[in-house]
């Protein structure tokens, strides 16, 4: 028999049962369901709906269902449609005919969007735990490896020198925006739809401020017609998600190429690498590789929800029963990538001879040495061309810009129209001044202002981030 069967005749065709049946994924919504009626139950007693004895009652039974759930001993029947009238069910069956007390001035919409709210709160959580833990791997991965220096990379060419540190800090900043518009998104969830019931507000005079501050909310929410239809928490805690899931995936990304033997820089440890099924040599980053992968489902489902809610009516409409698979998937997908990250980053073993090799390559140095020229009173752009020319010279050389010799740079002052580069190049400390500035550690120290790579300024940045993540 179904709760609202008393308009209908006929049985309900199975078919029709099974597509409209939700249990299979809002099971997960139990504890916190079992928690918005307990608040309900209080305020029906307050609100003298229901008297002492029955609060008593029932509020004992929704404790005993929950610990049911706990211990996985409750059993859920799919004929009941979804997790609410399985638990409303289950109440009666548990503490007889009062149980039928418990639906007084609620619906399942504000009884549904209350519960997810509630869910919400504590995944989102869980999932700010998660990124502390890869943001502290980060940290930790850096702070063994102060001074290293890799190659920073624009258009995937060489650019210039950076710290390890500094890149892998990088990533520390991206998953602090996304703590921030996580907890952005959570606040605005924390409202209590409970007493808007189906759509005009339930027809009793509920407190609903008192059981929104059982429940934790800040707030009960001002519009039951809003209320009951509304998802934007979700859609803000899956635009968050999937906005994290995207910057894994450029970590992961690099985590690839960086262990590619070419460059060499990372290897994953062992736990963390998979092998092929045929080619025994193989060792590959499949961890990093599904971290990528499943970013792109996480993105589906963010777009699943938007076009679930455009053009929707006001007021509760079936479709929203949608929201909740996406939303699961993708913060499990989050939270699982976050884990298991952390246990590459914690593990990683960095080559820093690599890194420093490859940041020897490439005339990483040049701008640096076009900024000393600049110094000497030469215009940016004529130093540009200087050092350009420079580049050329020590391209068909096979050496780098701070090998060059002093007549070297001279000639290529001399054949600029800039009048400071001609007198600089008859400059005697000219060649060991230009030498010293060509030099990878030259280069790094010369970026010295807040957010650049100089090994003070990441320093600082590192002993920040050490101090805000408690390590
Ligand atoms: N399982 C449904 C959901 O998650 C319950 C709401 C049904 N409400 C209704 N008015 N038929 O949305």
């Amino acid at each position: 028999m179904k709760t609202w069967g008393g308009r209908f005749e006929g049985q309900p065709d199975p078919a029709a049962a099974d597509f409209t049946r939700s249990l299979e994924i809002d099971v997960e919504l139990a504890l916190d369901d079992i928690a918005g009626s307990i608040a309900h139950v209080r305020g029906l007693g307050r609100a003298g709906l229901l008297t002492d004895p029955e609060v008593e009652a029932l509020v004992g039974g929704l404790e005993g269902l929950r610990a049911d759930v706990e211990d996985g001993s409750l059993e859920w029947d799919p004929a009941l449609e979804d997790v609410h009238m399985n638990l409303e069910f289950a109440l009666e069956a548990r503490v007889g005919p009062v149980a039928r007390k418990l639906h007084t001035g609620r619906s399942r919409n504000d009884q549904v969007s209350t519960g997810l709210r509630l869910w919400l709160r504590r995944t989102v959580d869980s999932l700010d735990d998660a990124a502390v833990g890869l943001e502290r791997a980060l940290v930790g991965l850096a702070a063994r490896h102060p001074d290293a220096v890799m190659p920073g990379h624009t258009h995937v060419q060489p650019a210039q020198p950076v710290l390890f540190a500094h890149h892998l800090l990088a990533y520390v900043e991206m998953l602090e925006r996304d703590r921030g518009r996580v907890a952005d998104a959570r606040r605005r969830a924390n409202v209590s739809p409970l007493g808007s019931g189906a759509i005009a507000g339930a027809g009793f005079p509920l407190d609903r401020e008192t059981t929104a501050a059982e429940l934790g909310f800040e707030s009960g929410t001002r519009n039951s017609i809003d209320a009951s239809g509304d998802r934007d928490f979700v859609v803000e805690t899956l635009a968050a998600v999937a906005l994290g899931m995207v910057h894994l995936s450029r970590l992961a990304e690099e985590l690839v190429w960086w262990s590619n033997p070419r460059f060499g820089f990372v290897r994953l440890a062992d736990a963390h690498s998979t092998g092929s099924s045929m080619l025994p040599n193989k060792r590959n980053p499949d961890v990093a590789e599904l971290v990528r992968g499943r970013t792109a489902d996480v993105i589906g489902r963010l777009t699943a929800t938007l076009a679930m809610l455009k053009g929707l009516p006001l007021g509760y409409q079936r479709d929203l029963q949608e929201d909740k698979a996406p939303l699961f998937a993708a913060t499990r997908t989050l939270r699982a990538s976050l884990d298991v990250l952390t246990g590459v980053m914690e593990s990683l073993v960095v080559d820093e001879a690599r890194l420093q090799a490859a940041a020897a390559e490439g005339y990483l140095t040049a701008v640096a040495l076009a900024d000393a020229l600049v110094e000497r009173g030469i215009a940016f752009r004529s130093a540009h061309h200087v050092v350009g020319r420079l580049v050329r010279v020590a391209e068909g050389r096979g050496v780098g810009l701070a090998a060059l010799e002093g007549a070297e740079y001279a000639a290529a002052l001399a054949e600029s129209d800039d009048p400071a580069a001609a007198k600089l190049a008859s400059d005697p400390e000219l060649g060991a001044f230009l030498r010293a500035a060509a030099t990878v550690d030259g280069a790094l120290a010369r970026c010295d202002v807040i957010g650049g790579t100089a090994p003070r300024r990441v320093q600082a940045e590192l002993a920040a981030a050490a101090e805000r993540l408690g390590i």
